[in-house]
């Protein structure tokens, strides 16, 4: 793990900066006295006060994407976050860049995009001289915040992401990362909230933020009654960004899966829908699909500029 310094993490009782304190790397204390030692599967929750009224992803849930996203299925999405993520990590000013992903649930995208930067910075045409910046023996180089409303997602990004800060928090709360700090946001189908990405991000930092397009799993919500995508849904995306955020550039991605009933009941019940879907449904579901059905996934990855 990176030096506490390098996270540049707040308080989020007082605002105070955090430090990591006696315990090494399992506790972070302010200059106020507050202290937060992580639980035993390494997250810290930084949940205070009489808690948050959203609806967190279930053990369930969590399980059902994990095993999803372990297939391979959605790896060309998660290659495209990291183009998209890389080059304003590489081109930070700081010596050690900061990249948060909100609503990081598992950590399979934040994965993505550390190893990105590993490989980049590893790359013998990188203009950085690596011996005389002191790239560190261990290969993390980028400060990595991964942040989510459920613990069980917690701490499966924990496993994932062991460099990481991986931090149970609210996102419609103010986050708890100083301000002009962090040079990358992913939001992938997460909440925005847009004035606090825009405060934390630097000048010239990046949000990168993946929506679904019309037409996202159409076959998997025909099946199982799962909401559709609401239109304008593109539209909504830069109007709730507006004020804060100016677009740089889109990418779209379309996928044509062949899923197992495993996955279309994984994918299915990993998703918003599944905190209403009824499991014995869906079990049902599942023993009564083909040995295969088609699904089409269609993406868009939107990178976005804080407004100064
Ligand atoms: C659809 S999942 C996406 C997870 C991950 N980004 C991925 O694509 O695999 C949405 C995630 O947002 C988290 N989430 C929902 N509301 C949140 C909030 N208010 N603050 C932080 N995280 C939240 C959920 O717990 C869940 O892990
Ligand atoms: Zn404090």
């Amino acid at each position: 793990m990176p030096p506490a310094t390098d996270f540049p993490l707040l308080c989020p009782v007082c605002r105070n900066a955090l430090r990591f304190g006696g315990g090494g790397a399992r506790t972070l204390v302010c200059g106020a006295g507050h202290s937060f030692d992580a639980a035993k599967q390494g997250y810290f929750n930084f949940l205070v006060g009489k808690g948050t009224v959203f609806e967190a992803d279930s053990a369930d849930m969590v399980a059902a994407r994990f095993d999803f996203l372990s297939g391979g299925h959605y790896q060309r999405l998660a290659d495209a976050i990291a183009d998209l993520a890389a080059p304003a990590l590489m081109d930070a000013p700081a010596f050690r860049p900061v990249v948060l992903d909100a609503g990081t649930g598992t950590g399979h995208y934040l994965r993505a995009v550390l190893d990105r930067v590993a490989l980049d910075r590893a790359a013998p045409d990188l203009a950085r001289d690596l011996s005389a910046d002191g790239a560190p023996a261990d290969g993390v180089w980028a400060a990595a915040i991964g942040l989510d409303i459920s613990k069980f997602a917690l701490r499966r990004a924990a496993r994932m992401n062991p460099e990481a800060l991986n931090v149970v928090g609210d996102v419609w709360q103010p986050l708890p990362v100083a301000e002009n700090a962090v040079d990358v946001v992913t939001v992938v189908f997460a909440p925005r909230n847009a004035p606090e990405f825009a405060r934390v991000l630097r000048p010239g930092g990046r949000l990168v933020v993946v929506t679904p397009r019309p037409g996202h799993l159409e076959e998997v919500a025909g099946l199982t009654g799962m909401l559709g995508i609401e239109p304008a849904k593109d539209e909504r995306l830069a109007a709730s960004l507006g004020n804060h955020f100016a677009p740089v550039e889109a990418r779209d991605l379309d996928l044509a899966l062949t899923l197992s009933p495993r996955d279309v009941a994984n994918l299915a019940y990993m998703g918003p829908a599944g905190h209403h879907l009824d499991r014995a449904a869906l079990a049902a579901l599942e023993a009564a699909l083909p040995a295969w059905t088609a699904v089409s996934a269609r993406f868009r990855i939107s990178v976005f500029a804080p407004i100064s």
